[in-house]
């Protein structure tokens, strides 16, 4: 007997594209799309469904054109504005999204999920106290998710008020015990502000509900370490390895503890999972340490602006740009373009917003110098060595791009003294930093084709009160 295929309706072959979507089966929802086009007339669900599968495809382009087109012809579809609104605020244009997502809440005022859209696109906007109005509502709706509870007392952290962030996590822990993102947050918002005893607490009680996963471990082996004591820390390291032996922040830390031979650098998925969770708070909290790097940098920049009176000193490339705070020093200077580079695109979205780059491009710097072909006038990095072990690699590639009479400029770390370097003068700390000995500083810059013009002793900040001892270097292209 024949039987019709359920998928034959264009609605059915479209919740089944949804669903295969939602399962993560983008492949296999591709052909079935293209079949529902042939078949159904265009209607703003079918481009939410061609934007979602685009994105899910890693084609952000194609769903940016995807859901433009459709906004353009249904401008008050509320689904399509959240979706754009989501789309844009991933990508870091942080006002984009904030229009769009106003708009969702305008069309529906009952809207959470607009509401949450808003409320974290004004956060990246700075507009921190708006940013709280509206994930309050948007939580209070939803008391249950355990997202939106994380994005509200990551706002009201921002916005000063961290007792009453802390109490959004708790009340939700108390809610709902086994929610372990949740968890995960209220230990890392512990560990930031320095309540190890709390943050260990916390995670001992998820271990006896049976709620833990990698990060947990990781999270409680950083804690336990940052109290000194190494023995319980790597015991929890090992925990968390065993849960995510393939998670790059669990071998980071795992490696950093010794337990696993030092790799030569973080790993891009780790520095991303570490700032882009930092971001909102980077700016104040390294104010708090006394960051002296970026004023340091500024003294030579303008140094070499006596030196060079009269010719030009960019265009300017700082890697590892972070929030911008070395273009917030160099920002009255005259030299030319500059251009920041980071793997975070949450540091990216607060260096845009200050609006002293020409461009910001999301990239591992490794990755991006080995296409780069500019001849840059001046090269910084400020506090970004320090997540690479051999500096060889990084210096080689710098060293090309370099005009002659450029510099590059960049601090590391220096090995507290009783730290023992490896043969090869660096080391992975205990909280995933790595430092350099001065040795290893100009050897690798001697090999890679640079003279050393300074390589001096630099106070960077202060940790636990006491100064974090660094090496200022500038290094220019040997003749
Ligand atoms: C400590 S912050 C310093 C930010 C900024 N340079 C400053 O001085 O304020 C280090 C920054 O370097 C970035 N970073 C570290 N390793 C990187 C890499 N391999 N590629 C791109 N960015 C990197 C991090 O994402 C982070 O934003």
């Amino acid at each position: 007997m024949h039987m019709a295929h359920p998928t034959a309706t264009p609605s059915a072959l479209l919740q089944r594209v949804g669903a295969l979507i939602d399962a993560g089966r983008c492949g296999a929802a591709g052909p079935l799309l293209a079949a529902a086009r042939q078949i159904a007339e265009p209607t703003p669900e079918l481009s939410l469904l061609a934007a979602r599968l685009a994105e899910g495809q890693g084609n952000d382009t194609m769903a940016r054109s995807e859901l433009d087109a459709a906004i353009a012809d249904a401008p008050g579809h509320a689904g399509l504005r959240k979706q754009r609104a989501a789309l844009c605020h991933r990508l870091g244009d942080a006002e984009r999204a904030a229009r769009d997502a106003a708009e969702a809440v305008i069309i529906d005022p009952a809207d959470p999920g607009a509401k949450a859209l808003l409320g974290s696109a004004m956060l990246s906007l700075g507009h921190r106290p708006e940013a709280v109005v509206c994930l309050t509502e948007a939580s209070a709706a939803l008391p249950r998710d355990p997202a939106l509870r994380e994005a509200l007392a990551i706002a009201m952290e921002a916005n000063g008020d961290a007792a009453g962030a802390f109490d959004i996590l708790s009340a939700g822990l108390s809610a709902q015990g086994g929610a372990l993102n949740l968890r995960n947050a209220a230990i890392l918002f512990c560990i930031r502000h320095h309540d190890f005893i709390q943050a260990i607490a916390l995670a001992e009680e998820g271990r006896i509900a049976g709620t833990v996963d990698a990060c947990l471990f990781g999270l409680k082996g950083h804690a336990q370490s940052s109290l000194g004591d190494h023995a319980a820390a790597a015991e929890s390291y090992a925990e968390a390895f065993k849960l995510g032996p393939e998670d790059p922040y669990v071998r980071h830390l795992v490696a950093a503890s010794g337990m696993l031979p030092e790799a030569p650098r973080a790993p891009p998925d780790y520095l991303r999972a570490v700032f882009d969770g930092y971001a909102d708070r980077f700016d104040e909290h390294l104010i708090s340490l006394g960051y002296q790097t970026p004023g340091a940098m500024r003294r030579i920049v303008m140094e070499h602006l006596t030196l060079n009176a009269g010719s030009r000193c960019g265009p300017v490339l700082d890697l590892g740009c972070g929030t911008g705070l070395v273009g917030v020093a160099l920002s009255d200077l005259p030299i030319g373009r500059m251009t920041g580079i980071d793997v975070s695109g949450k540091m990216l979205a607060a260096a845009a917003a200050k609006g002293l780059y020409e461009r910001l491009i999301e990239a591992d710097v490794l990755d991006w110098l080995e296409g780069d072909s500019t001849r840059w006038g001046m090269v910084l990095a400020a506090d970004m060595l320090c997540y690479f072990g051999d500096l060889g690699p990084l210096l080689r590639l710098v060293r090309p791009r370099l005009r002659n009479g450029g510099w590059f400029i960049f601090s590391v770390e220096e090995p507290p003294p009783e730290t023992a370097v490896t043969a090869q003068g660096w080391r992975l700390q205990r909280q995933g930093r790595y430092v350099h000995s001065m040795a290893h500083v100009a050897s690798a810059a001697a090999a890679a084709g640079f003279s050393v013009r300074s390589l001096r002793r630099q106070t960077l900040r202060h940790e636990a009160g006491a100064p974090v001892a660094g090496l200022l270097t500038v290094l220019e292209p040997a003749p």
